[in-house]
């Protein structure tokens, strides 16, 4: 296994082992803007993992939440989430996760998302497979939206592609086995990775919620885009991933949507629609 890959692992199982500590007690939580909260473990975790990043690999550069990131001439960029599901945190609900992807002039080369209220390690190395717990893990093999489980998310900050994500969300749920929201972008791309979701899609996410989550999917046989079928990358603020099989029916779906609600995603990436990520790592 790549160096990168096992030092992320242990990273990630550093700061995962931390937020199961905090989690045990009160949370002291701030607030970037009205909804968007950020919790004294957001920070704690992202201070671990950067000092850790930066000894390991003081030249790469490094996107974190958090603002702790660094910006240099690497080819190599990490992006980090310390804590994906910070809501879910601060409320005691059990959902959450570390998140760590690394990228080499601009392609996924490695991720790890550590889930340690399970004790859930995914890891993936580009062309090397996706792995949960050391257990290889494949997108699931459901031909049909009616036979699917799947998963979308909400930003915290009202946007209008709120408006188009519950029109979405209402016409899956009527043609589907369900729908969940659970809070936690990096863990519904494993859930597909793993074959629990058929699909995954949010409209509006930072590079630091997919990159591992996205490398996991790629390299347990799924397929990514964005909503209307354009080519994925990190840096659109939409994302759709699936297991290949319902990608077409999933992606007629959004399109009908989109059309009937004069609505649609933002495709490419905005300046300043995230209102948060002081994290300025690049590449050059
Ligand atoms: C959030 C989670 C959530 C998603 C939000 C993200 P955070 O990340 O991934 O599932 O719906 O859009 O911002 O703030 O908990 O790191
Ligand atoms: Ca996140
Ligand atoms: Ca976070």
């Amino acid at each position: 296994m790549d160096t990168y890959l096992t030092t992320a692992i242990d990273i990630a199982k550093e700061a995962g082992a931390l937020l199961a500590q905090l989690f045990q007690r009160p949370h002291q939580i701030s607030y970037k803007s009205k909804f968007n909260l950020v919790t004294e473990a957001d920070r704690r975790s992202e201070a671990v993992i950067i000092e850790r990043l930066r000894t390991h690999f003081p030249k790469h550069a490094v996107v974190a939440e958090e603002g702790g990131g660094q910006k240099t001439a690497s080819d190599y960029c990490w992006y980090v989430d310390p804590l994906d599901g910070t809501t879910n945190f601060a409320h005691g609900f059990p959902v959450f996760c570390v998140s760590l992807g690394l990228t080499y002039r601009d392609e996924l080369i490695a991720g790890v998302v550590y889930d340690p209220t399970r004790e859930e390690l995914f890891a993936a190395e580009r062309k090397a497979g996706a792995y949960l717990n050391n257990q290889r893990i494949h997108v699931s093999k459901t031909t049909t939206l009616d036979e699917s489980l799947l998963g979308t998310g909400f930003p915290v900050f009202a946007t209008s592609d709120h408006r188009l994500n519950i029109q979405l969300y209402y016409r899956f749920t009527q043609i589907c086995h369900g729908i969940r929201r659970a809070g936690s972008a990096a863990l519904d791309l494993c859930s597909v990775a793993a074959g629990r979701f058929e699909g995954f899609w949010e409209l509006k996410l930072n590079p630091w919620d997919k990159a591992a989550g996205a490398l996991l999917v790629m390299e347990a046989g799924g397929r990514l885009s964005d909503l209307l079928d354009g080519e994925f990358s990190l840096q659109k603020d939409e994302i759709f991933a699936s297991n290949g099989l319902v990608h077409d029916a999933m992606g007629k779906v959004f399109a009908e949507v989109m059309k009937e609600t004069g609505e649609r995603g933002t495709g490419d990436r905005r300046q300043g629609t995230a209102d948060r990520g002081q994290g300025i790592g690049n590449r050059e």
